[in-house]
């Protein structure tokens, strides 16, 4: 464990096989949900390119690779009317997922990035699309 008590990201904790699941399993949830469900349906063109750039972000999150290329920040500010609820629901599909997977190391190691990446992302939502409102935390324990 290094200082922030995640992993040091390596090819060697787990495969790409794994990531891929992570994110096909996780998307199936997310599609179905009647809440984020029709986010991903208006916002995602081209699911194959969607998957192939998730596949890049975590397999760069947990395994250190580096072929992930974007710019995660500004495409979710631009998303409209987003909420606590919808990233807390987020969070909720993808820890359901981890568990599913098996895998006690990587359930850890992605729920703990997933959480502290949600929170970032929704502050940076609210701090771009409400700047008058005061700042409203996401529960992640
Ligand atoms: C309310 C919760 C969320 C919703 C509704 C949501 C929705 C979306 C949508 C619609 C896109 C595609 C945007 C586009 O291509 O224009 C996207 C991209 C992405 N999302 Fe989310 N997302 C959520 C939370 C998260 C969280 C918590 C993470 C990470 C832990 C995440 C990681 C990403 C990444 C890496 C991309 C690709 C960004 C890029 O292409 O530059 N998302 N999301």
């Amino acid at each position: 464990m290094n200082q922030s008590a995640f992993p040091i990201p390596s090819p060697d904790l787990y495969s790409e096989e794994d990531i891929a699941q992570l994110v096909h399993t996780f998307y199936a949830k997310a599609r179905k949900d009647p809440g984020l469900g029709p986010i991903f349906e208006a916002h995602v063109q081209d699911w194959d390119a969607h998957f192939v750039q998730m596949i890049n972000f975590w397999s760069a999150q947990l395994r250190g690779t580096s072929r992930f290329r974007g710019a995660p920040m500004p495409k979710h500010i631009a998303l409209p009317e987003l909420n606590a609820e919808l990233f807390e629901r987020w969070l909720f599909l993808f820890r359901e997922t981890t568990e599913e997977m098996g895998n006690p190391g990587l359930q850890q190691h992605a729920n703990a990035i997933a959480a502290f990446i949600a929170t970032r992302l929704w502050q940076g939502y609210q701090i771009n699309n409400y700047p008058d409102r005061d700042l409203v935390a996401l529960h992640t324990a």
